[in-house]
């Protein structure tokens, strides 16, 4: 493993000490490389302790979304949608949005997420595509105009619902993909996108989480 991965992989040994971290080219998406758990990681059911520590530390930032590889497919084919403009990604897990937009033309990125593992993992995935990207811990910290904000797979926690509003406040435009929400039950939005990709390394998710639609706001 190059030594530039090895504190993400310190990070995953934390709570899933058998598994690693390799640099692997995500599906549909040309020359973007992400730090990711093995793809041959083991899914047998885990020991009681070892499942506590998921649970409570989950490695989200080790896995790229289905949403997150539906947007960097979305972005490789529609560069325009980003090219020159101000972004932030919230929850951005491994930072796939935030590379996406980077590598399509984005003026500007910032990738935010509560969890240090994600924002470490975000820095180190920017680095390996060679671009660059701000990462921050709160959408507070976030500048206070933005062009765009885009959101994948962060609405599986309905407690994040009252997000939606936060960064209607602070954007021009709000992309919010999901594969888990069907209908974000807001006037405000319309689909305009839709796609289908299941999350990587392979989860063994059900099939209905295969089904991703874009739902954009516009100011
Ligand atoms: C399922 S992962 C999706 C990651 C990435 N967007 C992708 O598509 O691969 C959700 C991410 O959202 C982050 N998250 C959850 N709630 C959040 C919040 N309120 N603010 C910022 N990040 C959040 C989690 O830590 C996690 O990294």
């Amino acid at each position: 493993m190059p030594t530039r991965l090895a504190p993400i992989e310190e990070r995953l040994h934390m709570t899933l000490p058998e598994a690693r971290i390799e640099a692997t080219q995500l599906p549909g998406v040309k020359d973007l490389q992400l730090a990711l758990i093995n793809a041959d990681f083991s899914t047998a059911p885990l020991a009681p302790s070892t499942m506590r520590a998921v649970i409570a530390n989950p490695a989200y930032w080790a896995f790229c979304w289905g949403s997150g590889l539906a947007t960097a497919i979305w972005l490789q084919a529609e560069p325009q949608l980003v090219a020159d403009k101000v972004i932030a990604d919230i929850g951005c897990g491994s930072g796939i949005v935030a590379i996406a937009a980077a590598r399509a033309g984005a003026r500007e990125v910032f990738a935010c997420d509560i969890d240090d593992n994600a924002r470490l993992a975000t820095k180190i995935n920017a680095e390996l595509n060679g671009c660059s990207v701000n990462v921050c811990s709160d959408i507070d910290e976030l500048p206070h105009h933005l062009d765009q904000v885009w959101m994948a797979d962060v609405l599986y926690d309905r407690s994040n619902l009252p997000l939606i509003q936060q960064i209607k406040n602070r954007a021009e435009t709000v992309i919010i993909s999901d594969s888990r929400v069907s209908d974000l039950e807001d006037e405000d939005f319309e689909v305009v996108h839709r796609a289908e990709a299941l999350t990587f390394p392979n989860l063994g998710e059900f099939d209905e989480f295969r089904r991703v639609q874009f739902f954009r706001y516009q100011r």
